[in-house]
């Protein structure tokens, strides 16, 4: 069956789109929080707990609307090895959305520090006080962030070879527009 024409719905799109640049503010946040030594410090992190907050809801409306919609499968051209890839890298891509907002915010409860969000809401803790954990739960956090980077970095690469080389409509299929006919 011809698969041409498939895109992802409209939630799915809107959800990747708004995501890709909530991950990529929080990373580039996270970056210039940990290297700032003034007042900066306390604004860019109560920027970041919330909206790392965000990013977790959204991942569970994501999966969601994920499996109740399958996405168009990649074009039956694209090499075996290549389809491999897509479907590991993007399971990567979940789980690092899950497991960085749970890192955040299972560290902060293990420090204890109070994990604010907004004005007077707070979110309860999820561990109890340990201070080595906090300390591995934090460097966790790091190296999950950097292999976050590493991933999106290779899913940038991989969508803009789709894009310009192999012109095969997966990258309209999640921009928005059709899947044109593999040439
Ligand atoms: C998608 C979600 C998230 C991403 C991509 C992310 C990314 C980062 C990055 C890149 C850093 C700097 C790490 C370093 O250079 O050592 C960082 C630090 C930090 N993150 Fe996150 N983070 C996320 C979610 C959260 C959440 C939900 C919380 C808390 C509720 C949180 C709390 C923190 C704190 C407190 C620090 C800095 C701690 C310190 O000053 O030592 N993060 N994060
Ligand atoms: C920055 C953070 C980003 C994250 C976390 C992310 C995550 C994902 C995930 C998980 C999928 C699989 C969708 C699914 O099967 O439900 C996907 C697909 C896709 N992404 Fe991203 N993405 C990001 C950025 C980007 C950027 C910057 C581009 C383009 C320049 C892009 C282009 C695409 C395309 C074309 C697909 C469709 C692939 C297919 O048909 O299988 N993404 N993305």
């Amino acid at each position: 069956m011809s698969m041409q024409g498939a895109r992802f719905t409209p939630l799915a799109r809107l959800l990747h789109w708004l995501m890709a640049a909530m991950i990529l503010i929080m990373l580039f946040v996270g970056i210039g929080m940990v290297s700032s030594t003034t007042e900066r410090y306390r604004y860019l992190v109560a920027l970041h707990r919330p909206l790392g907050i965000l990013i977790l809801i959204l991942a569970v409306v994501r999966l969601t609307n994920r499996v109740l919609n399958p996405p168009p499968p990649l074009p039956a051209s694209l090499p075996k090895v290549q389809q491999m890839a897509a479907t590991v890298s993007h399971l990567l891509l979940y789980a690092l959305m899950f497991i960085m907002p749970l890192l955040g915010w299972a560290m902060l409860s293990a420090a204890p520090y109070p994990i604010d969000l907004f004005g007077t809401l707070e979110l309860p803790a999820i561990l109890s006080p340990d201070a080595a954990l906090y300390a591995k739960l934090r460097a966790l956090h790091t190296d999950f962030a950097l292999l976050f980077y590493a991933v999106i970095l290779v899913h940038l690469g991989a969508a803009l070879t789709h894009s310009w080389i192999r012109r095969d409509g997966v990258f309209r299929s999640m921009a928005g527009g059709r899947r044109s006919p593999t040439p």
